[in-house]
């Protein structure tokens, strides 16, 4: 089996993280015979700063031969000041256009090993273990007209929340069906009571969900989730939303979980498969050798299930980074007072790599049928 990987490490902790991330994927495809073909390419600041755009042409070819992208995190205060299209995040939006994912997966869920993390108590918190799917290439983000009108006296600006019935369709079919893989519930979150393309997400989503008799579907508005998400976590299952809404509630989701920095996600759906950890740059801790590789890895193992069909060593590498924060192994972000054992980046990619040893050597017997 052939595997081609384009890496967009971009901006702030992104390359940190991305070359953890490869190490375990390496690793994987070392065990398991896959020949895997890497490139890596320039987005956002990096690509910005030397090639004056932040998606050059010759990055996008790239990740449109390849079977998946592997991206790292864009953007950094330097660029606050350029308009909307030439800054960092156009790059990654026009990117995610391209590439066509429009089902953006964002698990959050609770590793006990790290429970005391979260802000929340033990008892609220429970098991809880969700998944986001967050409409990718709608709503607000891409609605067109949209403007930033400057007037000396009063400027204005205004942009468009668009929404077609095909788009809601098909990530919500995607919600429906992953929700049989797990507990079989969905819970979608519009603002029905305010907003008219609220109301079609809330017509079309049940429409679908008749397709679906064996999933139980709750409407919510995106208010009283954000408020679910603080008082009973346990409560969701799959959370299926709009492209800001989702942005916003899976910051939320990640902060349950203790730490942004353990989010993975996947763009899925599109010509091609696209993974980054939901975390951003974090330019103050940049290069520093801090920042936790961990939903970075976690974004490789969602691209061995999804893309590379090899969802036993996607379990493996899951269960690697289990083991790994469960030998006590802690980024700064991951640390709760002073237990466990302080370790930087390439550390926590090393130990993950190093449980991934084991777990497969006990499994051995297992992956050899
Ligand atoms: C995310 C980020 C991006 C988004 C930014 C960087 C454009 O916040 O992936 O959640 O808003 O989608
Ligand atoms: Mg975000």
């Amino acid at each position: 089996m052939k595997l081609k990987i384009t890496t967009l490490p971009g901006d702030g902790i992104g390359p940190e993280v991305t070359r953890e991330a490869m190490r375990i994927l390496e690793k994987v495809c070392a065990l398991c015979g896959h020949d895997l073909n890497v490139e890596e390419h320039l987005i956002g600041g990096a690509a910005i700063k030397q090639t004056g755009h932040p998606l050059p042409g010759k990055t996008l070819d790239a990740c449109m031969e390849s079977d998946a992208v592997l991206l790292g995190a864009v953007g950094g205060p330097e660029f606050d000041a350029l308009p909307n299209a030439q800054r960092p995040e156009a790059g990654l939006l026009n990117l995610r256009t391209a590439l066509g994912g429009y089902a953006n997966l964002r698990t959050a869920k609770v590793y006990p090993a790290i429970r005391a993390c979260s802000p929340l108590r033990a008892e609220v918190l429970g098991e809880a273990d969700i998944l986001v799917v967050r409409e990718l290439l709608g709503g607000l983000y891409f609605g067109e007209p949209r403007a930033y009108i400057t007037d000396e006296a009063d400027p204005s600006a205004f942009n468009t929340m668009r929404y077609s019935k095909s788009e809601v369709e098909r990530v919500a079919h995607v919600a429906f069906r992953i929700a049989r893989e797990r507990r079989g519930k969905v819970t979608s979150v519009d603002k029905a009571n305010v907003l008219e393309t609220s109301r079609l997400w809330r017509r079309v989503v049940g429409e679908v969900a008749a397709q679906y008799p064996d999933v139980q579907l709750e409407h919510m508005y995106v208010d009283a989730c954000a408020m679910h998400l603080m008082m009973s976590p346990q409560r969701f299952d799959v959370l299926l939303t709009e492209n800001l809404f989702g942005d916003i509630l899976s910051d939320e989701a990640a902060a349950l979980s203790g730490s942004l920095g353990m989010l993975a996600s996947a763009a899925i759906g599109g010509a091609v498969d696209l993974y980054e950890p939901v975390h951003g740059s974090a330019p103050d801790i940049a290069g520093r050798g801090i920042a936790n590789p961990l939903g970075a890895i976690a974004s490789a193992a969602m691209l061995l299930r999804h893309t590379a069909n090899l969802p036993r060593w996607a379990d493996d590498v899951e269960e690697a980074i289990t083991r790994t924060l469960e030998n006590g192994y802690r980024t700064p972000d991951i640390q709760h007072g002073s237990a466990g054992k302080l370790c930087t980046t390439q550390q926590m990619g090393e130990h993950v790599e190093h449980a991934l040893a084991e777990v497969t050597e006990m499994k051995h017997c297992y992956h050899a049928i």
